[in-house]
């Protein structure tokens, strides 16, 4: 068996030789498997003569247009903010929220890391807060327990990511209020595109409301441009300029801007990656089922399981020696997080599994 163990960010190209060998294939960042939207690959080769000239403002402001009007015509670009990537978005606001030492965030404990590793880095205080320890619901009141006079962030991750699940919109409705006006709620939506619950929330007429919220998104997943770094924001006018207040001039690369401007007219690639997500992620629920795991539902494009008897490291370690990257699920001590791939890789993932569990 490889020594190789499982880090963040690990992928294929980071594996040894003696693996390189067996195709190696990863489900283990939530990416997009039908690959890049072709609409946006043809903007960035049409754009590719024009990287000597800086990108321009109009450029920044025609994607924000577009987002905005992708969304609801009631959205100008005055609602939008982009960065290089969900997670820069989600920096922006850290950053222009989190201005003195003693500012506080509250965050759930089992969800995406990246503003506790913020903190790790600022010193400043997180209070945590537990989801369900079985079916990974949000509890309001314990939100509102964590929060105090020093908090200026609560974090929802909704769906959320490593678990699948998500925040149905009346728990949502009691978590905003249980947040005082003057602490921004960050609503995560990275992986909204692929719910079809629907009780899911639409965080939109708080914005217009002009709540102190802040919706985020991602173009890394559902238009499979994760390794371009393109994220926006959605939030009221006040609350934009606060965060975008933080950007740096010609801040996002210009194949970026084009890209995304043209993913976001590639329906028929948006389409093919969300009946592609849903027909994977059933298969795969069954067929996980029948290997002896408890599958969790989700609304992502990920699914997050645990062997009735294998423990977690010993499936991913298996499954690496096989040149098969999954993710154990942070915040989680026995789980795996599995991105939903193409009909043949969910086919390896499963024969992988198989061959792991009976070795054990
Ligand atoms: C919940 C969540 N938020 C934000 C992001 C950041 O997205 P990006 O890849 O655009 O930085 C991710 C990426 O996986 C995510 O899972």
């Amino acid at each position: 068996m490889t020594t190789t163990e499982y880090k963040p960010g690990l992928s294929v190209e980071d594996l040894p030789p003696e693996l390189q060998t067996r195709e190696p294939l990863k489900l283990a960042s939530n990416e997009n498997p039908l690959g890049p939207s072709p609409l946006a690959l043809q903007a960035i080769r049409d754009n590719l003569d024009k990287l000597n000239i800086y990108p321009s403002r109009q450029l920044d402001s025609q994607l924000c247009q577009a987002i905005a009007a992708s969304i609801s015509d009631q959205l100008g670009p005055e609602n939008i903010v982009v960065g290089s990537g969900g997670i820069e978005v989600l920096e922006f606001v850290a950053r222009s929220h989190l201005t003195t030492p003693d500012a506080e965030s509250v965050l759930p404990r089992q969800s995406f890391p990246f503003l506790a590793r913020y903190h790790g880095r600022s010193g400043q205080k997180i209070n945590f807060y537990d989801l369900d320890e079985e079916d990974f619901s949000y509890y309001p009141e314990r939100i509102a327990a964590a929060i105090t006079p020093q908090t200026r962030l609560v974090y929802v991750c909704n769906p959320n990511n490593p678990t699948g699940t998500y925040v149905p919109a009346n728990t949502l409705q009691q978590i905003i209020d249980v947040i005082p006006d003057d602490v921004l709620l960050i609503h995560d939506e990275a992986y909204c595109d692929f719910v079809d619950a629907p009780d899911y929330p639409d965080a939109l007429p708080y914005v217009l409301a002009g709540k102190n919220i802040f919706l985020m998104r991602t173009f890394a997943k559902i238009y499979g441009l994760a390794g371009l770094r393109l994220g926006y924001g959605i939030a009221p006018p006040a609350v934009i300029e606060r965060v975008a207040g933080v950007k740096r001039n010609f801040h996002v690369n210009k194949l970026a801007l084009v890209a995304g401007l043209a993913a976001l007219q590639d329906e028929a690639h948006r389409q093919r990656t969300i009946a592609n997500n849903a027909a994977g992620k059933q298969w795969l629920t069954e067929q996980l089922t029948r290997l002896g795991c408890r599958v969790w539902p989700s609304q992502a494009n990920f699914v997050m399981f645990s062997h009735e008897t294998v423990p977690a490291s010993i499936i991913v370690d298996g499954l690496m020696a096989l040149a098969f990257i999954v993710r154990p699920a942070f915040g989680l001590d026995n789980h795996i997080r599995l991105s939903i791939g193409t009909p043949e890789q969910n086919v390896r993932l499963v024969e992988s599994l198989t061959a792991v569990l009976q070795q054990v």
